[in-house]
């Protein structure tokens, strides 16, 4: 007997939104406004309750409970023209789609840097529409795709300065832009794009290491100062602030320098993006967690790797979406952060705070549910 054709709710709104994406490359401008506004909008539609937490481990569920304050992330997106690369502009609908679904919302949403691939205006612009379809307010940071064509300058028309601070419920959060380099391209006489494509290649050995550079380490100092050691800070940084392989700028060069500057503080969460990875570490009172990417996941590095990282296995290479993803940082009242990676193609991982404090003993986070390829 032939079986009842049943399509499931969640199929159907797959099938509608799939519909939408398709025609993403041959729609002119005002027709694109219209189908990212619908596409977000479908996350929502009538009966459709789909949303990265509709499959939650009890491990993230618990860990949700108790939070005093929730931020979303999105992340690494690395957006080329539509009409270049169409799939990277899908992939960051979805996270918009998924930040727009959770019930509550977050206080925020932290743009992880690198929205653009070679910071040209047409992928920045792309960006900012399409982040402002997420309801929550955005915060954004920037990253060395973002930056180096034009040195942030049409970067900063759309989302101003880069460096900034502000209290949230108790909090001092911090942004910084941490990927200033060292001019390594006056005296080689390259065109701005010689420069991006040099920066955005990952291993080239041409482009100087990232870092926070004086001034910023200065400003931050100085911000500081009137701020008590008992304030929990939430830093954000694109690359992570510490030294993990210097041959695919994992690094920041001066991370000793930012660490002591916030070493007199009992809890520092520094989350960043630019690895593309479930990454975690601890050096001395920080906590280090690296956001994953909307476009592609990068390999692990091959040494160095802290300890305290559960790795997630190489990401399937015949399924795009997989090792990608969005995620949350749960804040709890007494400062510290349980991290949330809504992995798209496998379980959620939650890294928590007793898992950092207790240097990897307690609440072990479960890995992957999927298998290496
Ligand atoms: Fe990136
Ligand atoms: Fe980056």
């Amino acid at each position: 007997m032939a079986r009842p054709r049943f399509t499931s709710i969640e199929t159907k709104h797959y099938a509608e939104r799939e519909a939408l994406y398709r025609a993403l490359p041959h729609l002119d401008r005002r027709s694109f406004l219209r189908v990212s506004a619908a596409a977000a909008a479908a996350a929502l539609g009538a009966g459709v309750r789909y949303h990265p937490h509709s499959f939650l481990t009890i491990d993230v569920a618990q860990a949700a409970v108790d939070h005093s304050f929730r931020i979303a992330y999105i992340s690494d997106s690395h957006l080329y023209d539509r009409t270049v690369n169409e799939r990277f502009v899908r992939q960051l609908l979805r996270a918009v789609d998924d930040i727009n679904a959770l019930d509550p919302q977050p206080d925020f949403v932290l743009y992880g840097g690198d929205l653009a691939q070679l910071g040209q205006r047409p992928e920045l612009d792309l960006g900012a529409q399409i982040l402002k379809a997420v309801k929550a307010p955005v915060r954004m940071m920037v990253g060395e795709h973002d930056w180096y064509l034009d040195m942030g300058e049409h970067w900063r028309s759309l989302f101003g300065e880069p460096t900034y601070s502000f209290e949230h419920k108790g909090v001092r959060v911090i942004v910084l832009n941490s990927v200033v380099e060292k001019d390594f391209w006056t005296a080689r006489g390259m065109t701005p794009m010689q420069r991006m494509q040099t920066v955005a290649g990952l291993d080239n050995g041409v482009q100087s290491p990232f870092s926070v550079g004086d001034e910023q380490r200065a400003w931050l100092k100085k911000d500081l100062e009137k701020v008590s050691s008992k304030t929990p800070l939430l830093v954000f940084s694109h690359s992570p602030l510490y030294k993990l392989y210097k041959p695919w700028n994992f690094w920041t060069d001066d991370a000793e320098q930012v660490q002591a500057i916030l070493k007199r503080f009992a809890r520092v969460t520094v989350v960043h993006g630019h690895t593309h990875q479930l990454l975690t570490n601890r050096i001395g009172n920080i906590h280090f967690h690296g956001m994953l990417s909307t476009a592609w996941p990068w390999p692990y590095a091959p040494q160095g790797m802290p300890p305290l990282t559960i790795q997630m296995n190489r990401a399937d290479p015949f399924n795009p979406a997989d090792g990608l993803g969005d995620g949350e940082v749960l804040v709890h009242a007494d400062g510290l952060v349980d991290k949330v990676y809504n992995l798209w193609n496998r379980d959620p991982v939650s890294v928590r705070r007793t898992y950092m404090t207790s240097g990897g003993k307690k609440d072990v986070p479960s890995k992957p549910n999927l298998a290496s390829y």
